[in-house]
């Protein structure tokens, strides 16, 4: 007779339905692969009433999340409730209590993170996180075990389906920013405020957790320099597209000289890169190693079953070391690194302006440029009269020069208004 492994399970949203339609559907392939049956047996939820189609008995749900931590029948608990309160206080009475977690949430994680290791680790307990960053793509597992003996030397990701979504469909489609963004909520990609999404939050959040575990130190969400796609246009977009660029939203972390910088934002990126190719709300993380070289890891960053299938491998994990009373292998050591600030950056820009179209325009920016320092690669005029707009695009610069230069050319008479400045990463990422 197998073991029986019972679950308790934190939130049964998209992602905990698909949990728990993949526990039930692939049962006796589970049962086998694990060498124990997983039982879900109990689940939290805010409204017991609701019929999730899951087919559960109505006695699995609760609204005490705290009764399925705390009962003495549940060996592992699931935490797909989202939010740091109160899944973070959730998780740590279930670690205290020696019960091995596995959750989904990148914004405890990437805020938390490394308490939450240290209190598994004090408890002799497995803390699991694959769900955590790019739904179904195993990222976590290759960068914590298979790149273990390797060094990282950068990440690159696709981090954000509802932001890369709304991007393709701009430059597929030459669609509206928010009639896309509507579309994307509708679709369920979004979050449900949007501006964790288009604002960058999302995709620094997981950013974070794949800079700390890449470089073995710690990045809190908040270290992230983060900028959404918002302001980003059809003009950026067309712009891009004319040098042999895409506009994507990356998220960006690499180690130079013992210091690790991590930042998302827009960029242009070459359109042989292989992340241009990422289409519609896909997540890909490409990583670079001294060892193992370019990888590049692409799936489904969201949805009920593709995140399910990251939650569920860890639960197998997990259980099948607590059938061996073994741990999974351990976190990252968190040693302390400086960390870059984006005022370092070198990079090359692009600049839209909207101008005056009058003579001496382009010789007072031109001025402005060299001033700083900031050489400009490439310069040419959209439109006219009321609607013309300078193109610049520098040659590599420091951000906090670019910066500067962008700060003095909003006030000159001439400038109706810096439409968008764009990091353009050319064949190599900057760093
Ligand atoms: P969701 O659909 O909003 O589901 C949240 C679930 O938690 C609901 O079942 C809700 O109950 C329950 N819940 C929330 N607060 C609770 C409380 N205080 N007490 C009891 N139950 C509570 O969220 P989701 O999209 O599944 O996301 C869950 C987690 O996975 C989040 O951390 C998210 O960032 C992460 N994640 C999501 C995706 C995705 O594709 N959605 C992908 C990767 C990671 P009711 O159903 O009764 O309201
Ligand atoms: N809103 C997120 C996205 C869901 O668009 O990628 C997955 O974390």
């Amino acid at each position: 007779m197998d073991r029986v492994i019972r679950i308790g399970m934190l939130g049964c949203g998209t992602v905990g339905g698909g949990v728990a339609t993949i526990l039930a559907r692939e049962s006796d392939d589970i049962t086998a692969r694990t060498g124990a049956k997983l039982e879900l047996v109990r689940i939290a939820v805010r409204d017991t009433a609701r019929d999730r189609g899951l087919g559960l008995p109505a006695g699995t749900f609760t609204t005490d999340p705290l009764s399925v931590v705390e009962a003495e029948d549940i060996d592992v608990i699931v935490e797909v409730m989202g939010g740091r309160e109160p899944a973070g206080s959730l998780i740590r009475r279930a670690l205290e209590l020696g019960k091995p977690v596995v959750t989904a949430n990148k914004e405890l994680v990437a805020h938390e993170g490394p308490e939450l290791y240290a209190a598994a680790q004090a408890a002799g307990v497995d803390l699991a996180y694959e769900a955590a960053v790019a739904g179904a793509i195993p990222i976590i597992k290759p960068l914590k075990e298979s790149l273990a003996g390797d060094r990282v030397l950068r990440v690159v990701g696709i981090l954000n389906g509802t932001t890369n979504y709304i991007l393709t469909r701009m430059t597929e489609e030459g669609a509206d920013y928010a009639e896309v963004l509507a579309d994307a909520q509708a679709l369920g990609y979004a979050e449900a405020d949007p501006t964790a999404d288009v604002g960058g939050h999302d995709a620094a959040a997981k950013c974070a957790i794949l800079a700390s575990l890449a470089f073995d130190t710690t990045v809190h969400a908040d270290d992230v320099f983060t900028q959404g796609i918002e302001t980003v246009n059809a003009t950026d977009i067309r712009v891009a597209d004319r040098l042999g660029y895409v506009v994507k939203l990356l998220g960006i972390a690499s180690e130079v000289d013992g210091r690790v910088g991590v930042r998302v934002h827009p960029a242009f990126l070459p359109k042989a890169h292989p992340l241009a190719s990422v289409r519609g709300a896909f997540n890909a993380v490409y990583v670079e190693a001294a060892a193992a070289g370019e990888l590049m890891f692409y799936g489904p960053g969201a949805g009920a079953e593709p995140t399910g299938s990251a939650v569920v491998g860890d639960v197998i994990d997990v259980a099948r070391n607590l059938l061996q009373t073994a741990r999974g292998a351990i976190e990252s050591q968190h040693r302390v690194k400086d960390l870059r600030s984006i005022d370092e950056l070198r990079t090359q820009y692009y600049v839209l302006l909207d101008v005056e179209d009058a003579p001496g325009v382009l010789a007072a920016v031109a001025t402005t440029f060299g001033d700083h320092g900031v050489s400009i690669a490439q310069v040419w005029q959209e439109g006219a009269e009321d609607s013309a707009q300078l193109v610049l695009i520098t040659h590599r610069a420091r951000e906090d020069a670019l910066r500067t230069t962008v700060e003095a050319l909003a006030p000159l008479p001439s400038i109706r208004s810096v439409a968008s400045v764009l990091r353009v990463e050319a064949e190599v990422f900057a760093s």
